[in-house]
């Protein structure tokens, strides 16, 4: 049995500076780097790092960037057999800007990702039967991310959805979800209303589980997370930790939280599982570098004992 993740993969092409440039600036940066990431990537290594059996659907272009990608993902400890090469597209690309405090700032240049269909739908098909959760995002196309919904929820496997990049979403996605993850941007864009206030992100959680999915998380970042199911809303506050790079943060989240889920873990438990790896992730930089093994999240979770508000 598997997590399965049906998602994103790409390079992230990374430039850290003082600042995000003004419009028609010219800024000098500190540092340049690339490293794998992509949503759905940086999710299923954020599993495997916790040692969960985690297999990835997706593509990679035929370039110089698809072998590192697949490669990285595999030391990961990713099963790799259902990605696939794409000889007719270039790789998913990111350019990200980092500013001095971690903040970020990422255009996304779908590459082979928008071309995920029906073959990734074929491969999910005949794994579901292996797998107990299946994770998701949206940076591959959402028809596609809509049928795999829908064929997970048919076979009685859990689905994760991570809905982000922000966009509308039909309706009937909702009850083929069992938990969905929006941070505040997208969990806006869901309801149609601002979150500034607290009681407005708590309403928002409160009208996503209205619309079906039965257990909803609002991440915040260094705010913590909401949590709501049919029983109520509940905060869990965030780990405070020095923060370089807030890149992938919500893919480590996601990434453990799906991890946490396949073991059986509480809903409790594996939200302190998915915090404490957002938390992680934000102390160094890179998607996919920054995603923490098993025994440093046992560490830290050892050494920062629950908090309640
Ligand atoms: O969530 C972070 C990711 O978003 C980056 O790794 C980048 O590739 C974009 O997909």
């Amino acid at each position: 049995m598997s997590v399965l993740v049906l998602g994103s993969i790409n390079m992230d092409l990374v430039a850290v500076a003082p600042r995000f440039p003004r419009p028609g600036e010219t800024l000098r940066g500190h540092r340049f780097f690339t490293a794998p990431g992509g949503k759905g990537a940086n999710q299923a290594v954020a599993a495997a790092r916790l040692k969960v059996p985690t297999r990835m659907i997706g593509r990679v272009g035929n370039d110089v960037f698809g072998p590192a990608l697949r490669q990285g993902l595999a030391e990961a400890g990713v099963d790799v057999e259902g990605v696939a090469v794409d000889p007719e597209a270039s790789s998913g690309t990111a350019l990200i800007v980092v500013e001095e405090g971690g903040q970020n700032a990422i255009v996304v240049i779908a590459g082979a990702n928008g071309r995920v269909g029906s073959a990734e739908l074929a491969r999910l098909e005949g794994w579901l039967r292996e797998a107990r959760v299946v994770l998701m995002q949206l940076e591959v196309p959402l028809e596609v991310v809509m049928e795999a919904a829908a064929r997970a929820a048919r076979a009685g496997v859990g689905v994760i959805l991570n809905p982000a990049p922000a966009m509308p979403l039909p309706d009937e996605i909702y009850r083929w979800c069992a938990w969905l993850t929006p941070n505040e941007v997208e969990a806006e864009s869901l309801v149609g209303f601002p979150l500034q206030e607290a009681e407005a992100i708590e309403e928002a959680a409160r009208v996503l589980v209205g619309k079906g999915c039965p257990h909803v998380v609002i991440t915040l970042g260094e705010r913590g997370c909401v949590y709501a199911d049919r029983e109520g809303v509940q905060w869990v506050p965030a780990y405070q930790v020095p923060v370089v790079d807030t890149v992938a943060a919500g893919d480590a989240f996601n990434g453990a939280l799906a991890a946490a889920l396949w073991e059986g873990r509480s809903v409790e438990e594996a939200l302190r599982w998915a915090n404490a790896a957002g938390a992680l992730s934000v102390t160094r930089y890179g998607a996919q570098p920054s995603m923490p093994h098993r025994e440093e999240l046992l560490a830290f979770l050892n050494r920062n004992p629950e908090r309640r508000r």
